[in-house]
């Protein structure tokens, strides 16, 4: 399939890229190259440097490369920050979707995944968390991409744009000692544990050791990247027969503890924690059900184990200890 793919220089968009070129199709990347990497960018693939702001470039490339799908990656993601900036994530997010889809309506696109997420689900009612619990986002961000999921099941039943909506729990772990995760500032726990490894930073600090959860600190899905693109390659696959919406995670639980633990065996290195306060907005506990993509779609994670993820991400870091500055470019702009 002739694909686009925007947020492909990104860290979950380049690995679902990776699988897509080496599964036989063909991709465009579309980034701005704001917080994603040229040299994260497949050399088969082709860059396309735009914004999704800018409606035009988006019917520039749509025009010229008349894409049969397009994978969505794009976007604010810091739950965090958008606490702080609720506009930056339900403005920028909500209206490049909007841009994107309408352009993808006025050439013809048929199939579209949206990356989304498992912040929808707020302090879920339940764990595991399956597709039927109810949703009440936690955050602008999570608000925004349900925003999108919603605005999707319009697109679909007045253009029949059939879509996959992927809901993910703890993306981690990279693809390959060459793709890995690089983000500035870096908010998240495995790469903050694995740069304290490193010597770039003196300690972690976890956030708050008083939930009521085995070890009192909170339990996330850790799901791997390569895991994330397989269903993202399945789902595409899969949308001829319909539109879709899954929780993509692991199904197993992992506390702050655990993962700090996990990573000073990996690396040999200390690491030292202490505790600080609550993050706001952080739930006890959030663990995926992702039986419907089990059952439908075959899925199921192939590196599961928590050890497997840090390993990998450990490959990853250790080789590029300041992330893609240390790569080369590996595709030219178009
Ligand atoms: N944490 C610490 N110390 C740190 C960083 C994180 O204790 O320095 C804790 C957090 O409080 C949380 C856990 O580690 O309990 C994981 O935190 P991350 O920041 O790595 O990830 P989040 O769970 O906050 O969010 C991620 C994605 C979101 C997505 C969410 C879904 O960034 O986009 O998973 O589960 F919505």
């Amino acid at each position: 399939m002739k694909l686009l793919v925007t947020g492909g220089a990104g860290y979950i968009g380049s690995a679902v890229v990776r699988q897509l070129v080496e599964a036989g199709d063909r991709v465009v990347v579309f980034d701005d190259l704001s917080q994603g990497h040229r040299a994260a960018v497949h050399p088969d693939a082709t860059l396309f440097h735009g914004r999704l702001e800018d409606r035009d470039a988006i019917d520039r490339v749509l025009a010229e490369h008349r894409p049969e799908g397009i994978l969505h990656f794009a976007s604010q993601t810091l739950v965090g920050e958008s606490m702080e900036k609720p506009f930056l994530h339900l403005g920028a997010n909500v209206r490049n979707g909007l841009n994107l889809l309408e352009s993808a309506v006025d050439h013809g696109v048929r199939r579209f995944i949206l990356s989304s997420t498992a912040n929808l689900f707020g302090l879920p009612e339940r764990i595991p968390i399956d597709e039927e619990t109810r949703i009440d986002p936690g955050s602008p961000y999570g608000e925004s991409k349900f925003i999108l999921e919603r605005i999707l099941r319009w697109m679909d039943d007045r253009f029949g744009l059939r879509y996959a909506a992927l809901r993910y729990f703890n993306a981690a772990g990279a693809v390959s000692p060459e793709l890995g995760e690089d983000h500035d500032p870096e908010t998240h726990l495995i790469p903050i544990v694995l740069q304290c490894a490193l010597g770039q930073r003196e300690k972690v600090t976890i956030y708050g050791d008083d939930y009521d959860t085995s070890d009192g600190t909170c339990v996330r899905d850790y799901v791997h990247v390569a895991d994330l693109a397989d269903a993202h390659v399945r789902a595409l696959r899969a949308l001829d027969r319909g539109s879709r919406t899954y929780n993509l995670g692991n199904g197993r639980g992992f506390s702050v503890r655990q993962v700090i633990e996990t990573c000073r065996a990996v690396t040999g290195h200390a690491i030292p924690a202490e505790v600080g306060p609550r993050r706001p907005g952080d739930p006890a506990v959030l663990v995926a059900s992702s039986e419907r993509i089990r059952a439908e779609l075959g899925w199921a994670p192939r590196y599961g184990e928590l050890r497997q993820i840090v390993e990998s991400a450990w490959a990853w870091h250790s080789a590029h200890p300041h992330g893609y500055a240390d790569r080369g470019p590996a595709a030219a702009p178009s």
